[in-house]
């Protein structure tokens, strides 16, 4: 046994024992079907399992019926549960409220009321752009009780963002906050939607009052959360909806400047989320306290913090802040105070704890916890000794989870009771998910050390089901690169000699800042629609907490410029349009304005270059470039400081 092998005690309590593999390898299709039976509640059992004739469009559970609200919520109060604190919520300012299960069904019904009473029916999207609120949960709750997918947009979008997404997904209703908290204070995020909405087919705003600061009011279409859902019927019935009615559409950055919807349904989604909550992060809603630290307008707060653990019926920490508000050592505080014994955050914010000290958590009780997890980007093995020794005292299994917005739940990853773990690495298919490494022709990498593309070679539950109104990019992007039988990933990885998958990030030209997808091309694209940019690229480099930092290069217009900003200025005027068309997350880092970018002969721009001098490297091979002289004189720019 070494120090990275779980224990004899814990292993004895896991939920997911290593008998799981062997049954999942014995039928895949009867595994995945006994999952189904065992996490969801369903209203009509399903006939089929799996339905893959029309690949790469997948039906899973095919005559199942269920409601993925009902499976979250009433079924707990059903069993005698409603008493248990599903969550507590725990606001900026460290006020708290717990909301028990019981409490939940009252506030999803009532909501789930008020949305059909604003007009909202099954199949209809409604958007939702909210604070780390409870009331969050509650709508997206609501709109899945109701059947009407949601599409929940991070709220740190921009308003263009916003409304570009309920334009693509031609939303009826948008949910928000009159205002939030940042660090303290009442930031405004309605007055984002009212722009956002003008002249799309958004009709009614539902406005949950959080910070009490002054809106703007349109008294048609703007509606009070506290009139409408607090007046309304506590009592709603929950309908069958079928296993492949769509839950939800996600937005997610892909190598066009066009974000993509990913579309979920319910009842494959619903089994693999409950399922790997339980056996990745071995939950036992019974005793443990778990508290996943993303926000719900990422897919990980979608799977981990609403459908997963609900289903499963935890008691979990929902936190409206920051972790360095209103201290640096505010996790460890809520960890100590709720007794939290699982935590599931991103390698970037243990990055920034490392960064703070270990001084700041030693402070703390942390003996509550027992499983730690990880997720968004691959993280280094530092960063993974550091967070097993000092917030897990040395011995507490680390679940490293590699999956993604389209896969809809943990993929790869140890199970906590039964791998020996390898830092830094997400080690391998959980049961029941099966994945390879192709090179460039496409065919199986074995060997360690050989460095290919990550490929699921099986169908699964919480698959995407598409891309929202272009069933075409889906297949293009996922289901061509090497051929229909292989989901590409979009990411490189390795075998080591143990046999661990190592991922080496993205191989597409999509970035990973602090967890967060981002596009070169949507960056770009916001760039050149400033008046004052004639052309752009964006590269991904590499950043010591974030992972990944967005660095651009602009060439300017030649018109225009007389009387304009100039130098730090500009770059500052650049770095806040980005904010502006996509949010404050898509700013880049540093902005350098060339004169030139580098091209290959057919007009390609050769961002492993620019990569290079972003990561203050040798500049690599320039034999491709049109003009190899391009390079000499951007490195002369960069020595320069022109950008802040
Ligand atoms: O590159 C991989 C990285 O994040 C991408 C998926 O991003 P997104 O859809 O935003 O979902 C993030 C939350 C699941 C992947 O293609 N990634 C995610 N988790 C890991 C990871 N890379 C390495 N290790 C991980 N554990």
């Amino acid at each position: 046994m070494t120090d990275y092998a779980p224990t004899p005690a814990f292993t004895e309590q896991a939920i997911g024992q290593a008998g799981l593999y062997d049954e999942a390898a014995a039928d895949h299709e009867a595994f995945w079907a006994a999952r189904a039976r065992e996490y969801v509640t369903w209203s009509t059992d399903f006939d089929t399992t799996l339905d893959w004739s029309d690949a790469p469009f997948a039906k899973w559970y095919v005559g199942g019926q269920l409601n993925a609200a009902y499976n979250c919520v009433d079924r707990h109060v059903e069993a005698g549960n409603g008493d248990r604190v599903a969550i507590h919520a725990v606001a900026a300012s460290g006020e708290d409220r717990a909301i028990t299960y019981a409490d939940l069904q009252r506030e999803v019904c009532k909501a789930a009321n008020a949305l059909e009473s604003l007009g909202v029916a099954k199949g209809d999207r409604v958007a939702i752009y909210m604070p780390m609120i409870p009331e969050a949960v509650v709508a997206m709750l609501a709109c899945a009780r109701i059947g009407a997918p949601h599409s929940v947009v991070f709220g740190g979008f921009s308003s263009d963002a916003l409304k570009a997404r309920i334009e693509d997904g031609e939303a009826k209703v948008v949910i928000t906050s009159d205002g939030q908290f940042r660090k303290g204070k009442a930031m405004p995020l309605k007055d984002a939607v009212d722009r956002a909405v003008e002249g799309t087919t958004a009709s009614k705003v539902l406005v949950v009052q959080r910070t009490g600061i002054d809106v703007a009011w349109d008294d048609e279409r703007d509606v009070w959360w506290h009139e409408v859902v607090e007046s309304a019927s506590d009592q709603h019935e929950a309908q069958p909806h079928d296993s492949e009615h769509p839950l939800f559409i996600l937005y997610t950055s892909g190598t066009t400047g066009k974000p993509k919807g990913i579309l979920h349904t319910t009842g494959g989604y619903l089994t693999q989320c409950a399922y790997t909550n339980a056996v990745v992060h071995d939950l036992h809603p019974q005793s443990d306290v778990y508290w996943c630290t993303a926000d719900i307008g990422w897919v990980t707060g979608h799977s981990y913090i609403v459908y997963g653990p609900l289903a499963n019926g935890a008691t979990q920490v929902l936190f409206e802040g920051t972790p360095d508000s209103p201290h640096q050592g505010i996790f460890w505080e809520i960890v100590d105070k709720y007794k939290v014994s699982i935590l599931y955050t991103a390698p970037t914010a243990i990055r920034t704890f490392m960064k703070w000290g270990a001084d700041i958590p030693a402070k703390y009780d942390l003996s509550s916890l027992r499983v730690l997890g990880s997720v968004g980007e691959p993280i280094n093995p530092e960063a993974w000794r550091w967070y097993r020794d000092n917030i897990g005292d040395g011995t507490t299994p680390i679940v490293d989870t590699w999956w993604q917005t389209e896969t809809g739940a943990i993929m790869n990853s140890p199970l906590p009771g039964v791998t020996e773990l390898e830092p830094g690495s997400s080690q391998k298919p959980i049961p029941g998910i099966s994945a390879e490494i192709l090179d460039d022709e496409g065919q199986p990498l074995t060997e360690p050390e050989k460095v290919g593309y990550l490929v699921l070679t099986k169908p699964w539950p919480a698959m995407l089901r598409g891309v929202w109104g272009d069933p075409q990019r889906y297949k293009d992007t996922y289901w061509s690169r090497f051929g229909p039988e292989y989901y590409f990933a979009g990411d490189g990885a390795k075998y080591d000699d143990k046999g661990n998958i190592w991922i080496l990030g993205r191989v597409d030209d999509v970035m990973n800042v602090s967890g967060h997808r981002m596009s070169t091309a949507e960056i770009e694209s916001a760039l050149v629609s400033h008046p004052r940019v004639a052309e752009a690229a964006v590269v991904g480099a590499s950043d010591e907490t974030t992972g990944q930092a967005v660095v651009a290069f602009v060439i300017l217009r030649q018109d225009g410029a007389e009387g304009g900003l100039e130098g730090d200025d500009l770059v500052q005027e650049l770095r806040n349009h980005v904010g502006q068309q996509i949010g404050p997350i898509a700013k880049p880092r540093s902005i350098m304005v060339v004169d030139e970018l580098p091209k290959t002969r057919s007009g390609k721009i050769m961002r492993r270059l620019l990569k290079d001098v972003a990561e203050n490297r040798e500049i690599g091979d320039v034999t491709t470039l049109a003009d190899s002289s391009v390079m000499n004189l951007i490195k002369q720019g960069m020595d320069k400081p022109a950008a802040d």
